[in-house]
């Protein structure tokens, strides 16, 4: 069976990424299974940039073909931030809790109208003679308070246009229907189906 590596440890990620491509025949790996991984450093300006890094770095140490995911959280009032620094928006050593936190008391008072926002991912798809960027966007806006308990991230603070709940108010099945990372995917879907 075809192997793919996915440039990531998040457990998250690779839940999502893992249930949308069931259907293909791969053995999916992470970096968990090459524990001497080079470390991934995101010092990238954009989704774009970083994804490529990560993808290059996992492409030459593992020689498999590598799958990487840079994505985040982009709030139109806050000119797109966190964006590219969403896991780290409230410091290095941060948490989910500390970062929606952080997001939430920057947007506290702020008009419904005015908490619009997008999760956007970029995939990069390297190895095999494929070098292949795909993104996905999913539109909505930023809740008043956190809900839900699925997911990971800034899920329990995001409402997807067309939905009442917050993504960690949906299951892995509804928001992998909706999702940026699932977008993403599907427009890949077609060139990893190839390679299989
Ligand atoms: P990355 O590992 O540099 O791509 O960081 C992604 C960060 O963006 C995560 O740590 C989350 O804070 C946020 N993020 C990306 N995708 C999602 C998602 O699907 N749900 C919630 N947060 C996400």
């Amino acid at each position: 069976m075809k192997k793919l590596i996915l440039a990531t440890s998040n457990r998250h990620k690779i839940e999502e990424i893992k249930s949308i491509l069931k259907d293909l025949p791969l053995e999916i790996l992470t970096l968990t299974d090459f524990p001497n991984y080079p470390p991934l450093i995101e010092d990238g300006r954009t989704f774009e940039e970083n994804s490529r890094k990560k993808a290059i770095i996992v492409h030459q140490h593992t020689k498999l073909l590598t799958l990487a995911d840079d994505s985040g959280l982009e709030v139109f009032y806050l000119n797109g931030r966190p964006g590219v620094y969403s896991a780290r928006y409230a410091g290095e050593n941060t948490t989910d809790a500390l970062n929606n936190e952080k997001l939430l008391r920057e947007m506290r008072g702020v008009a419904p109208r005015r908490r619009r926002a997008q999760f956007r991912a970029v995939l990069t798809l390297l190895g095999d003679g494929v070098d292949e960027t795909t993104e996905g966007v999913c539109l909505g806006k930023l809740a008043e308070e956190p809900r839900g308990t699925n997911g990971f991230g800034y899920d329990p603070i995001f409402i997807p246009d067309g939905y009442t709940q917050t993504y960690a108010e949906l299951t892995l099945e509804e928001k992998n229907k909706i999702s940026h990372r699932a977008r993403a995917l599907e427009r890949m879907r077609e060139k990893l189906a190839r390679l299989v």
